[in-house]
């Protein structure tokens, strides 16, 4: 059977049982509408526990004004059932008011610069949001390993660093993109995808795809064959596309060799999606 943790004392309770049986407790954060790239994840932190808590919570402090909250996908039931199928221990799926009792929280964990950059230029603030429930779920949970998908590159960076910057008590472990057999990144957002639009995100995927095609002849020629398959498509409008350092999070030079990621941010009708590949230019 799964517990189902609605509060913060409910969910400190049972992970104090836990401790105090000896076990090991991986978190595995999510905002739910759960899909094959959240599972494995699941999968993941039950390699590395004994105890696996998910948290499904959509976090309204990550969103813009303007942004998806409220047609966000939500499946509460769906979500536990899955859970319960992969022998998940907890969820944590708390409402907004418990995690945010004051309302707007003015205590603020902040991605400092590299939050405003890429994603975060598209998303003032998204990245705030996210280093400060983060945070919260931390040190709700007090997990010994926390674990996040690779297709949030920015996100799982930025988390790792926080750690570092914070000497928080955690082991992070990333997990690389799980994607449909035709390419597509899963995300809870494809959910939100009309008609044709689901074949016109394939454009994300092979603009990565050409990307990584072109990496023995540098940096420059990765960008320049990722832009002509966007060129070539009309169904998505591009928002970035890069290519970093993934040491660093910053752009790879033209002259860059060794590991580099390229990322991709593109709207598919109203839908926002994003992609990475991390590969090595020789
Ligand atoms: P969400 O978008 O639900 O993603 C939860 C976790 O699943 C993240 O670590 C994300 O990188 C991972 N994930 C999503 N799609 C994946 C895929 N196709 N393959 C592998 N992993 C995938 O990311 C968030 O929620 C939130 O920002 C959160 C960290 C929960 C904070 O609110």
């Amino acid at each position: 059977a799964i517990q189902t943790l609605a509060t913060v004392a409910d969910a400190r309770a049972f992970v104090a049982a836990e401790r105090a049986a000896g076990r090991r407790i991986a978190l595995v954060p999510t905002m739910g509408a759960l899909h094959e790239g959240h599972l494995e994840l699941v999968r993941v932190a039950r390699e590395h526990a004994d105890t696996v808590v998910a948290s499904v919570f959509v976090n309204p402090m990550q969103f813009g004004p303007h942004e998806d909250l409220d047609r966000y996908p939500r499946s509460p039931e769906a979500d536990t059932q899955q859970l319960i199928v992969l022998g998940a221990e907890a969820v944590f799926m708390p409402e907004p008011d418990e995690m945010y009792p004051h309302g707007r929280s003015s205590t603020v964990v902040t991605a400092g610069h590299l939050g405003t950059v890429l994603e975060g230029r598209s998303r003032p603030g998204h990245f705030d949001g996210v280093l400060t429930v983060v945070t919260k779920l931390l040190s709700i949970v007090q997990p010994e390993v926390a674990v996040f998908g690779e297709k949030d590159a920015q996100q799982l960076f930025l988390v790792r660093r926080m750690v570092d910057d914070l000497n928080l008590p955690v082991e992070v472990v990333g997990v690389p993109t799980v994607r449909e057999p035709d390419g597509l990144a899963l995300s809870s957002r494809n959910a939100l995808l009309r008609g044709g639009e689901r074949q016109d995100a394939l454009v994300l995927s092979r603009a990565l795809e050409a990307a990584g095609a072109a990496s023995d002849r540098g940096v420059e020629a990765m960008l320049a064959a990722a832009q002509s398959v966007f060129q070539a498509d009309s169904g998505a409008q591009l928002d970035y596309l890069a290519v970093v350092d993934p040491a660093t999070f910053t752009p790879a030079s033209a002259d860059h060799r060794g590991r580099v990621q390229v990322l991709v941010a593109a709207r598919v009708g109203t839908v926002r999606l994003i992609d990475n590949l991390i590969t090595t230019v020789p």
